[in-house]
């Protein structure tokens, strides 16, 4: 069921894919339903900006070109998945590792579009663990600060970002406050990225192929 729902979004959302236009692309196992779908397209679209080694990987094999954000400027459109969706269309990301490079590409956006299935949505976020991509020498500080704030943090064990850097999981959080939280944390020196998507949420949520109120 899930698996359909996530194929179904990721079909869906070609229907924000413009013709000339540059797609900035997220990561995962929704999002590689999209980019299966957008192969179709390759010929009537400029490119991508890819949010990770594994969707450059996926997008070059249909021979769509992988275009570097500092070239194209801001894009009109990003499409991406989510682990976790609240009714504000306030996310957690980075089950794949790849939270910093979506965040900068959403951030460089008009329009995000998030592909989820239904089990993503929640009333609050913090069921899924909190992924926070740290510099390696500050994760015992780093986490130290989430167990003052009442998380526990767990090393994801072996993991490298594509940008070198870990990740630490915080579990035990119910976000009350997705956007302090988000800041707060974003002000430790160590910490490159929260996967906290609420300062800058999604504009629109699909879940298969319905659009979420
Ligand atoms: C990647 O780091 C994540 O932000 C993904 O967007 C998220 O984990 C969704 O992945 P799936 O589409 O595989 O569920």
């Amino acid at each position: 069921m899930s698996s359909q729902e996530k194929r179904l979004a990721g079909e869906a959302a070609i229907r924000y894919v413009e013709k000339g236009a540059i797609i900035g692309v997220g990561t995962g196992s929704t999002v590689a339903f999209f980019i299966d779908a957008l192969a179709d397209l390759r010929d009537q679209i400029q490119g991508a900006v890819s949010s990770s080694e594994q969707s450059t990987a996926q997008l070059k094999k249909y021979g769509i070109p992988v275009l570097d954000l500092n070239a194209t400027g801001p894009l009109n459109i990003y499409i991406d998945g989510a682990d976790e969706c609240d009714p504000q269309r306030r996310l957690i990301k980075g089950g794949g590792a790849a939270l910093t490079r979506e965040k900068i590409i959403a951030e460089a956006s008009a329009k995000f579009v998030c592909i989820i299935d239904s089990n993503k949505r929640v009333d609050v976020l913090g069921t899924f663990p909190l992924p926070i991509e740290v510099i390696p020498m500050a994760r015992s500080l780093i986490g130290r600060e989430i167990v003052k704030r009442g998380g526990q943090p767990v090393w994801r064990d072996g993991v490298t970002t594509d940008n070198g850097n870990w990740i630490i999981d915080v579990h035990g959080w119910q976000i009350a406050d997705p956007i302090a939280l988000e800041k707060d944390l974003n002000q430790l020196p160590g910490v490159v990225s929260v996967g906290l998507f609420a300062r800058r949420p999604a504009d629109v949520v699909l879940i298969g192929d319905r659009l979420m109120d």
